[in-house]
């Protein structure tokens, strides 16, 4: 095995939620590293020492990762030759055509393929549609004839770890790697051996597979409580109560509770499936099931309230999910965008995320409907329910899927959830 002339051990492309803090553990863990990104402003925060989101645990890690001298940075991804170890953590959308959108990992390949040499490692962390570690390979090998597998190394090692949980995770959770060729698994397990997770060998397919389907599993679970949530309306049921009757005391398993589902990962990755699926239209069906839930909250508003028009609705949460600041693919702004096309004032707190919303008691104040759009920590306090019988009235409708408070509601009157909570 060659290894190329390089100085840092491993490189990490993309400065996101996935890539930094991975690039973080690896410089934590002794390594030497390059983190790439082409977003100047997220390297100016990297290299002012400030983490530009929230991840659990992850500043003092950059504070030590400065100290250490041990992370070097770059915009230029052939930079990342400079290491033995290319991660790409670079962001993998779809487009609305059911279909992965990989531009973003072709254009680094083309800006590795003239630098790449024989002993680097390229590693495929982002998530995938199947078949495009090989695709990888191939491009590779057609365009610079190397061996994948032998003088060249090829994997996927799909990120696994949910956000806010990558410090404790990146030790615990079993790391998949699938490698093209001889030897691309056992070079690419050498690289994350640095932590202590047990390391699963597979193929890159099967690799694929299984980062995508941990992802369909968890949205096909929440749109089950979901379409029941919205049939329960139809048939003037009470969705908690159902729920509660399947699961209580029930051995085979369970159902989840209803919710806003969606974010960056969950709404994008069944389409890495459906785009060639054997059964096509069963995950585009689960999508619509999740991205219909703010319409009907909308029209459960509408139907207990009358029109919107000129009224205020108080939006709690633009998160995709509770205690994150992380925003992308959240149904809280569909949810925004469908009360404001009904003429609503619509007013939003959020307490985590960046993007600027007012105060908790200001968008309260007046408001004929409140929406939990985020079952944040702070949202489930019992103070939050007393602010919104303060600032909007008992007769305020609320409108709460995630059950915050346990009154078990999905739409109720403030002073009805508020005796429901007191009767325990
Ligand atoms: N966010 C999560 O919790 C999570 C979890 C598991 C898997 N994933 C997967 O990991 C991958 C990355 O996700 P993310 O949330 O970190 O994305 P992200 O958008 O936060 O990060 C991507 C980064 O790459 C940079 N970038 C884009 N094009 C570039 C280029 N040509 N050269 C250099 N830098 C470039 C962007 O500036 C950005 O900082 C995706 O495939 C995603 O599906 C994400």
């Amino acid at each position: 095995m060659s290894t190329p002339q390089t100085r840092a051990e491993v490189a990490v492309v993309g400065l996101g939620r996935v890539g930094l803090p991975l690039a973080l553990c690896f410089a934590d863990r002794g390594l030497t590293v390059i983190g790439v990104d082409n977003d100047a402003a997220r390297l100016d925060a990297v290299r002012e020492e400030r983490m530009p989101f929230a991840e659990t645990g992850a500043q003092a890690l950059l504070e030590r990762a400065a100290r250490s001298g041990r992370l070097a940075l770059s915009e230029r991804v052939a930079d990342a030759a400079g290491a033995r170890h290319i991660v790409l953590t670079l962001g993998t959308p779809s487009f609305s055509h059911i279909e992965i959108d990989m531009r973003d990992i072709r254009s680094a390949l083309d800006d590795l393929l003239s630098v790449l040499a024989p002993g680097h490692s390229l590693i495929l962390r982002s998530t995938v549609a199947p078949g495009t570690t090989d695709f990888v390979a191939g491009y590779l090998a057609k365009h610079r004839d190397f061996q994948i597998g032998e003088d060249v190394y090829v994997a996927h090692a799909p990120e696994r770890i949910a956000a806010g949980r990558f410090l404790e995770e990146i030790d615990t959770l079993p790391c998949i790697i699938g490698g093209v060729g001889a030897r691309s698994g056992e070079v690419v397990a050498g690289l994350f051996s640095a932590f202590a997770a047990p390391i699963v060998q597979t193929s890159p397919v099967q690799a694929e597979l299984a980062k995508i389907w941990a992802n369909i599993l968890r949205y096909t679970n929440f749109a089950l409580p979901n379409l029941l949530m919205m049939d329960c309306e139809r048939h003037g049921a009470n969705v908690f109560e159902v729920i509660d009757l399947v699961n209580r005391d029930y051995p085979r398993g369970g159902i989840a509770q209803p919710g806003l589902t969606a974010g960056t990962c969950l709404r994008k990755d069944f389409a890495f499936s459906e785009e060639r699926s054997a059964a096509p239209g069963m995950l585009l069906a689960v999508s619509r099931v999740n991205e219909s839930v703010p319409l009907f909250l909308v029209e459960g508003v509408k139907r207990r309230l009358g029109g919107l028009a000129g009224r205020k609705v108080a939006v709690l949460g633009l998160a995709f999910k509770a205690d994150t600041d992380d925003e992308r693919d959240s149904l809280a702004h569909k949810l925004i965008r469908l009360l404001e096309r009904e003429l609503t004032d619509v007013a939003v707190h959020d307490p985590h995320v960046a993007t600027p919303t007012v105060p908790l008691e200001e968008a309260l104040e007046g408001a004929a409907a409140v929406v939990v759009a985020t079952n944040h920590a702070e949202f489930r306090e019992a103070s939050t329910l007393a602010a919104i019988a303060e600032r909007a009235g008992g007769d305020c409708l609320v409108v709460d899927p995630w059950n915050c408070w346990g009154a078990a509601q999905v739409f109720a009157y403030s002073s009805e959830i508020a005796a429901l909570v007191a009767s325990g």
